[in-house]
């Protein structure tokens, strides 16, 4: 079996940070997005991975480099415009010739894993298999409806009136069956070539196509909350290092890990907290569920359940939480300040602004 992960959209909804770094680099734990696919791909037994990229090529090649140090082979693919996710399939088809693939959003966040839905694939073989998620807000994604059997009867993206609660999952396997549908589909209302229309093709012949339904973690990394859902997520899992400094008057408690190079000084950080390496954090408490990137410093600062990216700079202010700091952007206070608010600064604002206003996400968990 290959892989074939994607990573060409740019994540409009995740504005002001994608203006610098695609969301599939947005840091989760202090590890991008996608790096988490390639581990969940890697843990099948999979060697040769395509990745899928757009505008963002350089970024994510430096990011993953030829797959050697996961122990797999990437091939990347150049999409020139996000014509959708059948069209991916359709340029990749070179690259997956005969083989079985697994297809994953590099925008998915499946810390669980998804070994058992492949075990289930190798063993059946349908011309496709969909992961399935039970979820309040369906028209946010695609939905399908599932006979009692498992059989998928019927898929619809993104519809006005869902007919039932089963979100589609990114993370699809396919047989060779895949590329005569999306050959033979056209382009959807907004210019796509959709995947959920390919899959359509499937059933409407009479193809195989059955569902999983996962019950792991799964969030769908496109916006703010949901990057704070993924890491509040990932780092239940951390295991405390501390490979920097800490002075004799400072506290760790809980799962805290302390990058290489990294100093603390006079504070307190509650775990489960991430301090990448080369930080310095002084005269601070952070809080629970916090990541901070690499070369960061945190200055007289308090703030938790936050992610903070590579070179930012929070000086004196009190009572952050649930806020994104860009990369080198530099959060100060402002005049008007309230205990507790909330920031989501783009990389290199000053100041804490541009503020973006977003929606509120799903956490899918
Ligand atoms: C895509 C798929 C959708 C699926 C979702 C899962 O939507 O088109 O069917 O439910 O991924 O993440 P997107 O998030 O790209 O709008």
């Amino acid at each position: 079996m290959k892989a074939l992960i994607l990573a060409g959209g740019s994540g409009v909804r995740f504005r002001p940070f994608t203006y610098w770094l695609p969301k599939q680099l947005m840091p989760v734990a202090n590890r991008p997005v996608l790096e988490y696919a390639i581990g969940n791909v890697r843990d099948l037994g999979v060697a040769e991975v395509g990745v899928v990229v757009g505008e963002w090529e350089d970024a994510i090649r430096d990011a993953l480099g030829d797959g050697a140090r996961h122990g797999l082979r990437i091939t990347y693919l150049r999409q020139e415009r996000p014509l959708g996710l059948a069209h991916a399939v359709r340029l990749a088809r070179p690259f997956l010739g005969g083989d079985d693939f697994v297809m994953y959003l590099g925008d998915n966040l499946l810390p669980d894993g998804v070994a058992a839905a492949a075990e289930e694939f190798r063993g059946r073989r349908p011309a496709a298999q969909l992961l399935l998620r039970r979820v309040p807000a369906p028209s946010e994604f695609g939905v399908a409806e599932v006979d009692p059997g498992g059989v998928v009867r019927g898929l619809v993206e993104k519809p006005a009136r869902p007919r039932s609660d089963l979100a589609v999952i990114g993370v699809y396997f396919f047989t060779a069956a895949i590329h005569k549908a999306t050959e033979a589909i056209e382009p959807s209302a907004r210019g796509e070539l959709e995947i959920t229309d390919a899959i359509q093709w499937l059933i409407d012949r009479g193809a195989g196509v059955l569902a999983h339904e996962y019950h792991g973690f799964w969030q769908d990394v496109g916006r703010v909350e949901d990057l704070l859902a993924g890491n509040r997520r990932l780092l239940t899992g951390l295991r405390p290092a501390v490979a920097g400094r800490v002075d004799a008057a400072s506290r760790l408690r809980g799962r805290v890990v302390v990058g290489r190079g990294a100093r603390v000084v006079r504070s307190h950080i509650e775990g489960p907290v991430i301090i990448g390496p080369g930080t310095l954090v002084e005269d601070s408490r952070i809080g629970a569920a916090t990541s901070v990137g690499r070369d960061c410093v945190v200055r007289a600062a308090e703030l938790s359940d936050s992610v903070v990216l590579d070179g930012a700079r929070v000086e004196a202010v009190r009572g952050l939480r649930e806020s994104v700091i860009g990369q080198h952007a530099t959060v100060r206070p402002v005049h008007d300040d309230q205990p507790g608010r909330r920031r989501f600064a783009g990389d290199r604002a000053r100041t804490g602004s541009p503020f973006a206003s977003q929606r509120s996400g799903g956490n899918h968990d």
